[in-house]
């Protein structure tokens, strides 16, 4: 036997995957030539390749992340009951033990969460401030014919400044919006943690107890989108001070004791192929919401889902807040972004927790706005590497305006979002070799232009060409 003591103290410094890989997914790999061919074939937008032509497939962190041996066993206990299912309750249990609302629903994910609460409670011409709007988030709340106002701090839209919590929202823009608008205009304050939008950027907990000031001094409540609530409470750990000796799950419960309501993609930080919740404190609207939800998602106890896909969920909501796996998550994004930039390459600072993002303007700096940088690079990555990332920037937010002229985002990024436990420390060198590549012959990257750009959410499925 073992004896600890007899151990020699480890100084290993590497920080390692928290698991061993138990079921494996063949991946492959294609030419040049039949990448050229493929995303021209797919009107060079990435979001219509087809997944098996992806070698290594950094669109999203959503749905994506690899499932442990207990929320597989957990499928396996799935009661599929109409109404009522034991399933429900545990979903119920495990939610509420972490954000500790009143009222629990389960929707099928996060927009279909988004959707109802906006048809409940946003009316035309209100007014919903947030730090960065998702948008996903941004469209619903602008469907119901309200403005999304983002109000992340003036940091949050530089790239290259660094500031522990960038995702924080500006408090005295929040005061003055409030105090222009008031609460009859206002529904809810909705603050994204993390800051997706913004670069995966973190709250802190000041910034959280600020804005539950100003919100209750207005009489407005205040809701997370919760996403990558787990990845923001780590964040918290390591740069606020006073949280470095508090669990994962007490700086959640904490963040959430703030809100008076949350909305949550469960696809991200509950560990879900398929999922979102809405989490509320007011009967009205939870009532509001209940009736909504029997129209289009299904009977309160399975909102959309399956069963097992709630026990799953149940079980990935605990999990995500194992502080091994949190160190593991936060360390392995900032080796790609570190890496990255001792090759040069442009990219939004500090590291965020779920991807890294380049700087599409910089990288592209010999394309102008109209020729998409950002775009244009998340193409020409696929076809030089078969990697597959996301633009946040023009396409996604670029909007003409009344004289048809074109306004830009603040930001034009490329997201590399890392699936949870999915890939390993290898394929990530491999995407570092390939950006590095990419980087040094950067101004032979074409720019595009749009052949057909839909009114609603443009980049699922926009088609350009080659300018
Ligand atoms: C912050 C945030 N909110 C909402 C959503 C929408 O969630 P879903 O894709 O599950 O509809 C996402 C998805 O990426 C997100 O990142």
């Amino acid at each position: 036997m073992l004896g600890a003591a007899a151990l020699p103290e480890i100084n290993v410094k590497t920080i390692i995957e928290p698991f061993r890989i138990k079921t494996v997914e063949p991946i492959r790999m294609t030419s040049r030539e039949e990448r050229a061919a493929l995303i021209r074939e797919a009107g060079y937008n990435p979001f219509r390749l087809k997944a098996e032509h992806v070698l290594i497939d950094l669109l999203t962190d959503s749905g994506t992340g690899a499932m442990s041996t207990r929320q597989w066993a957990g499928i396996m206990e799935g009661d599929e009951s109409y109404a009522g299912a034991k399933s429900f309750f545990r979903f119920e249990k495990a939610v509420r033990g972490i954000f500790g609302h009143r009222y629990v629903i389960p929707t099928h994910q996060g927009r279909a969460s988004e959707r109802l609460l906006c048809r409940a409670v946003v009316k035309p011409g209100h007014v919903v401030p947030g730090n960065t709007h998702f948008d996903t988030t941004r469209a619903n709340i602008e469907d119901a014919g309200a403005e999304a106002r983002d109000l992340v701090i003036a940091e949050g839209r530089d790239p290259e400044i660094e500031h522990p919590f960038k995702g924080n929202i500006d408090l005295d823009a929040l005061d003055a919006c409030l105090c222009e608008l008031g609460a009859a205009r206002v529904p809810f304050v909705l603050i994204t943690v993390t800051n997706n939008s913004g670069g995966g950027q973190p709250v802190s907990m000041a910034n959280l107890a600020g804005a539950r000031a100003v919100c209750e001094r207005h009489r407005v409540p205040l809701l997370l989108d919760a996403a990558r609530f787990a990845e923001n409470a780590y964040f918290i750990k390591l740069r606020e001070p006073g949280y470095a000796e508090k669990t994962p799950a007490a700086i959640a419960r904490e963040m959430f004791s703030l809100s008076d309501g949350a909305l949550m993609s469960m696809k991200k930080d509950a560990f879900g192929n398929i999922g979102g919740v809405i989490s509320v404190n007011s009967e009205e609207w939870w009532d509001q919401i209940r009736t909504l939800l029997i129209l289009t998602e299904g009977f309160p106890t399975y909102g959309g889902l399956a069963g097992r896909d709630l026990e799953a969920l149940a079980i990935g909501i605990e999990e995500i807040l194992d502080e091994d796996y949190l160190r593991y998550r936060i360390a392995s994004t900032a080796y790609v972004g570190k890496h990255l930039a001792a090759c040069g390459v442009p990219l939004l600072k500090p590291f965020g927790g779920h991807a890294i993002y380049l700087n599409g303007r910089k990288f592209c700096d010999h394309l102008t706005d109209e020729e998409l940088p950002g775009w244009a690079l998340s193409v020409a990555l696929y076809e030089h590497v078969g990697v597959r990332a996301c633009e946040i920037g023009n396409v996604m937010f670029g909007r003409r305006d009344a004289d048809g002229a074109w306004q830009w985002p603040a930001l034009d990024l490329v997201r590399l979002a890392i699936p949870r436990r999915t890939y390993t420390q290898s394929h990530m060198d491999y995407v570092i070799e390939g950006i590095d590549e990419l980087h040094r012959q950067r101004r032979s990257i074409r720019g595009l232009r749009f052949v057909h750009r839909p009114a609603v959410l443009p980049h699922f499925t926009a088609t350009f060409e080659m300018v």
